[in-house]
């Protein structure tokens, strides 16, 4: 007798109640008032031995817990899974892709470049790891100048002799060089590149930024030239409306040389805004010139070079430079 009990009980715990319908027919084989096992089990009690029957009915009891058991959990496995089922909402709207965007940078970048482009520049590139010779002997800058010292200037191999030293480019006019020992003029390119400078970093200096090199090597190319394309740039930034002025300024490489400034208005200033310098510029000096063999008498030339992030910065409103190098993505989002 126990045997049997074994083998239907092993049979209840067996048999798969996955579907709605499997758990129906196993209630229905097991419970069922008229044929099922259990009752089937309870009809053969008189025919037990009377002595055996606690036993047996306890037997019988035991199979019968053991299917309201199965019953249940089978019950609620399929109440979880079709709740969840009923959570699909089809009326939500779908989940977006987050998209990338380019960062201030790049975009302002590609504008400086574009606005050139627009007039004829070409774009050049060079190398960040520069020598000493094209980022300062082959411009003009004195061997005792004081931006070659290591104050200023982020060295990869110093050298004594001023012109074989290997160091991070200070800034991107040694392409005016590279472009010039690679071809005679016309030459018209602008040069979007990063340059790198040993100063300490706060909000408004880091340790590298980006600038954007102008360059226009010609027959009776006059100061004149360099103020109109200036002005269009000017314009094309920040307004036809613009204000600007040229500085009288210094560099090694041009002579003259200007630093061109526009008038940033803002409500909250005392006279209603303030200049602020953009760029340096200057006509290619001829000893430049003669470094890179064309000849001065022939040629004449203007160079502009400007830092991109300045005028990121001032375009979007951006007062820490080092918030453009963070990658803070709720910062970047913005833009
Ligand atoms: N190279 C200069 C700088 O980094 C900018 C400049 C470029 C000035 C070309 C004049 C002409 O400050």
């Amino acid at each position: 007798m126990n045997k049997l009990f074994d083998t239907i009980k092993a049979e209840i715990e067996d048999v798969q109640l996955e579907s709605e319908s499997a758990v129906e027919e196993f209630r229905i084989k097991y419970l069922s008032k008229k044929q099922g096992r259990i009752t089937e089990l309870m009809k053969a009690i008189p025919t037990i031995a009377p002595e055996d029957r606690k036993s047996y009915g306890q037997g019988v009891n035991a199979l019968k817990q053991l299917i309201e058991l199965r019953l249940q959990s089978a019950k609620s496995a399929q109440t979880n899974g079709s709740q969840s089922a009923s959570k699909l909402d089809v009326s939500l709207p779908g989940r977006s892709t987050p998209f990338g965007s380019q960062h201030p940078i790049t975009q302002t970048r590609n504008e400086i470049v574009g606005i050139f482009q627009r007039v004829g520049f070409s774009v050049e590139e060079g190398p960040e790891i520069e020598d000493e010779w094209h980022n300062f002997t082959s411009l003009n800058f004195p061997p005792d100048h004081p931006a070659r010292d290591m104050q200023d200037t982020l060295f990869v191999q110093p050298s004594d002799d001023g012109n074989s030293g290997v160091l991070l480019r200070t800034h991107t006019s040694p392409v005016q060089i590279r472009t010039l020992v690679n071809g005679q003029p016309p030459v018209r390119i602008v040069v979007p590149g990063r340059v790198y400078r040993n100063e300490s970093i706060s909000y408004k200096s880091y340790c590298l930024f980006h600038q954007v090199e102008g360059l226009y090597v010609d027959k009776g190319v006059t100061f004149g030239d360099l103020k109109y394309v200036l002005h269009m740039f000017a314009q094309a930034i920040f307004g036809a409306d613009v204000r600007m002025r040229f500085r009288p300024s210094f560099f090694p490489f041009t002579e003259p040389s200007a630093e061109l400034d526009i008038w940033w208005v803002d409500e909250n200033l005392p006279g209603g805004g303030r200049w602020m310098e953009i760029l340096g510029c200057g006509m290619v000096d001829p000893n430049v010139l003669t470094a890179v063999d064309v000849d001065p008498e022939e040629y004449t030339g203007y160079a502009f070079g400007m830092g991109i992030e300045r005028i990121a910065m001032l375009r979007y409103g951006i007062d820490d430079i080092r918030l453009l190098y963070e990658n803070d993505i709720r910062f970047l989002n913005q833009f």
